[in-house]
């Protein structure tokens, strides 16, 4: 399941950007060679990686204030973090413009980007009724649906040849960060764990199989992070300890994506599917605070207690200053320094 080792066999090595202070991602990615092989990167999930497509909906959770972006040229995006995200990373690995948020674009701009779209969007699931109570985001499936009217509408006007178009897809990046969702708004202690993980994986099945279908040969796919131990977690059990129990909760379905993703390869031609494994990331450096040089892995950078919930707070919250050395931006988003890191170690395989 190593997609993503082909594409690095032609290296051209970036030279080491001197540049430090204001780049971040130079610090992480020096002597990473980059590839253009990758036609583009198409992304969809929830808040890890949502752009700013919630920006655009009328009433949804959003973080259009700082310190949010305070390391994006100082701009909130919309970004969850302080920075770049995972998919960023990803379209800085393969020379990619960073994929613009679905709604940011007109009807006329949609059909000129060819490097890849973002249809992330904060706070949805798998599950289409997976949603924060009141509030608008899109579902894994409604996400889908827009990305085939991108193949179905915009694309053909770039790319008119059919065949060429499947190459193009064929040829692209399918990055899917989603579920924790599921679990933080959908799942509750009525339901059995099992079987929850279970119907959560038919329906994600179902997803992948439909992006298949649309063209996606090139899958990428997170599976839950060591929910237990977000900051806004360990600050509900009251004792600076994980939620064990929140993390017993989600060990089913993360037991079972990698063989669900192996069946979808087996059954399905030219499919590639790679597991991201967001679990064994925080895991290992929960136990290991000085693998990346964390001095922070517990404290969010920002942060502050707010009607019982830890949160970073517009026009309020002062960040960290060292915010590469925290391993978590809010109290339930990593840093972007965690996130290249995650790039770096988990999705490039080296070999
Ligand atoms: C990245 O892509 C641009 C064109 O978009 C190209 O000019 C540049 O040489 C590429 N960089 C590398 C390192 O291949
Ligand atoms: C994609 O769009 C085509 C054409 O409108 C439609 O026939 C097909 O059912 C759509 N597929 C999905 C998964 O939405
Ligand atoms: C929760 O966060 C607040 C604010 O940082 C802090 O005062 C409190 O001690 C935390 N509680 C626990 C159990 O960590
Ligand atoms: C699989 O890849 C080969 C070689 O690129 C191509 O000819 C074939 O049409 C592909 N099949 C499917 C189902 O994608």
């Amino acid at each position: 399941m190593a997609a993503l080792t082909p594409v690095l066999l032609f290296l051209l090595f970036l030279s080491a950007n001197s540049d430090e202070s204001s780049n971040l991602d130079s610090s992480c990615f020096s002597a990473i060679p980059i590839s253009n092989s990758v036609a583009a990167l198409y992304v969809f999930g929830d808040s890890t990686v949502d752009a700013g497509n919630n920006n655009f909906m009328n009433n949804a959770v959003r973080v259009n204030f700082l310190p949010y972006g305070i390391d994006f040229s100082n701009t909130p995006t919309g970004r969850f973090t302080n920075g770049k995200t995972v998919a960023d990373f990803i379209a800085i690995l393969y020379n990619l413009s960073l994929p613009p948020p679905y709604l940011s674009l007109t009807e006329a701009q949609r059909k000129t980007v060819r490097d890849g779209i973002n249809y992330a969007s904060a706070g949805c699931g798998i599950f289409p009724n997976t949603k924060p109570p009141g509030l608008d985001c899109w579902s894994l499936q409604t996400q889908i649906e827009v990305f085939n009217r991108t193949v179905q509408e915009d694309l053909p006007c770039m790319i008119e040849d059919p065949q060429e178009l499947a190459e193009y897809l064929a040829n692209s990046i399918f990055y899917i960060s989603m579920g924790t969702n599921d679990y933080t708004l959908n799942f509750n202690n009525h339901h059995d764990p099992e079987y929850f993980a279970n119907s959560l994986l038919i329906q994600f099945r179902w997803c992948l199989q439909t992006l298949y279908n649309i063209g996606a040969r090139n899958l990428v796919v997170n599976n839950i992070g060591p929910l237990g131990c977000l900051p806004s977690m360990i600050n509900k059990t009251r004792n600076g300890q994980c939620d064990e129990q929140m993390n017993q909760n989600i060990m089913s379905y993360n037991s079972q994506l990698p063989q669900i993703l192996k069946n979808i390869e087996d059954e399905y031609p030219n499919a590639t599917l790679t597991l991201a494994n967001s679990y064994d990331f925080l895991q290992d450096i929960l136990a290991d605070t000085e693998k990346y040089g964390f001095t922070d892995v517990k404290d969010p950078c920002c942060g502050d207690y707010f009607q019982g919930e830890l949160a970073c707070i517009p026009d309020y919250s002062t960040p960290c200053d060292n915010r590469c050395h925290s391993l978590f931006f809010d109290a339930s988003h990593t840093s972007e320094f965690a996130n290249c890191m995650f790039v770096r170690d988990m999705l490039i395989i080296k070999d």
